[in-house]
């Protein structure tokens, strides 16, 4: 670890302590869309109160608010609260990803910058290094790095306090994370897919920023072949809008909906060709299953990550497929979707 730091380089230290967000979160249109205060923030009721309390409370101790932790599938809006949270606080946020920090120097180059009441964000937490991880303890629970000088018999340390900061962790496998590292969160929610109510405000408030009008049936389509996604109903949004431009008058209806949605391989539940592979996969090669993870990623040529992460979730939440100890199965409901016999 004394390497680690010793080794940490002025040049990375440039890029790392730099308070700028990673380019998928600055991309100007998406930020757009990007609720920025926790009323406009629709659905997950109960982690949006949680998170109000929080906030009013540390805003009337005058404190910064305890560390956060955000679980959840991609695109449910983990990325978005953190920048809600630094918002409402009135704190600074400074973006980063586990992946990215190698060595406990980058992460200490980061922490040390923080000023009081300041956010940091530290996305895909699971992936964070051990020997990184091991930094974040002290600096959640006491507010300090200790830092090692030399080495060998000449080693000393120098506890190094910092400014009190409130780090906000997001996770796709919260099962991944050390509990001590979990249980250093004061506030820890997971969050849901959205129900098609939810979906419906989503992609008519998005409509209203993109300047489109939608009905509420052409709404309600997109919602309920979303996946349950802010992200994914966001995205469709604009595939509809263009197919609608070039294809018809620039009205969007449900009819133009459903046309532009079977050119992108979403069928009427919302799943990609990438769901319905995996499921295919399970049919025909497995008998229905059960079969291990391992083995259908090998077949579909595709990383275990990516089905866990994010084909899984939701196939698991429509009850299409089920996971049992000795591995994943198709369910009845999906020979049905998929329009096949059981076998
Ligand atoms: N509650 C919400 N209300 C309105 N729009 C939302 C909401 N949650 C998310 N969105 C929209 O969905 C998009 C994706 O959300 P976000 O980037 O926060 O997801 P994420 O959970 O961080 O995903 P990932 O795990 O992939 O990083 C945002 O750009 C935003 O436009
Ligand atoms: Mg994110």
């Amino acid at each position: 670890m004394t390497d680690d730091i010793l080794t940490f380089s002025s040049e990375k230290r440039q890029g790392i302590l730099s308070k700028s967000s990673l380019p998928v979160d600055t991309e100007p249109e998406i930020l757009s869309l990007r609720p920025s205060i926790l009323s406009e923030y629709i659905g997950q009721p109960d982690t949006v109160e949680t998170l109000k309390i929080a906030i009013e409370a540390a805003k009337l101790r005058k404190e910064p608010i305890d560390h956060v932790l955000l679980h959840g599938p991609p695109g449910l809006g983990k990325t978005t609260l953190a920048h809600i949270i630094a918002s409402e606080m009135e704190g600074e946020l400074t973006v980063t990803s586990g992946p990215t920090m190698e060595k406990g120097g980058d992460l200490i180059g980061i922490l040390t910058n923080l000023s009081e009441g300041d956010i940091l964000f530290v996305d895909e937490i699971h992936r964070l290094p051990k020997v990184v991880e091991e930094f974040l303890y002290p600096a959640m629970e006491d507010f300090a790095v200790d830092f090692v000088f030399d080495k060998g018999i000449h080693a000393r340390s120098h506890k190094y306090r910092l400014k009190r900061f409130t780090l906000v962790g997001a996770t796709t496998r919260v099962g991944l994370l050390s509990s001590p590292l979990r249980d250093r969160f004061g506030i820890f929610r997971s969050l849901d897919f959205y129900n098609v109510q939810d979906l419906v405000k989503i992609v008519i408030r998005s409509a209203s920023l993109l300047e489109l009008t939608i009905d509420e049936k052409s709404a309600s389509e997109l919602a309920r072949r979303s996946r349950g996604t802010p992200r994914i109903i966001n995205r469709l949004l604009k595939r509809v809008r263009d197919y609608a431009q070039v294809r018809g008058d620039g009205t969007i209806r449900p009819s133009t909906v459903k046309a532009a949605l079977v050119l992108e391989g979403v069928d009427e539940k919302g799943l990609t060709n990438l769901d319905r592979n995996y499921i295919k996969t399970i049919i025909d090669y497995y008998n229905g299953g059960p079969v291990g993870i391992e083995a259908i990623a090998a077949t579909l040529q595709e990383e275990t990550d990516t089905l866990v992460d994010v084909v899984e979730p939701f196939l698991l939440k429509v009850g299409l497929i089920t996971r049992t100890s000795s591995g994943r199965k198709a369910s009845q409901k999906a020979y049905k979707h998929l329009g096949l016999k059981t076998g």
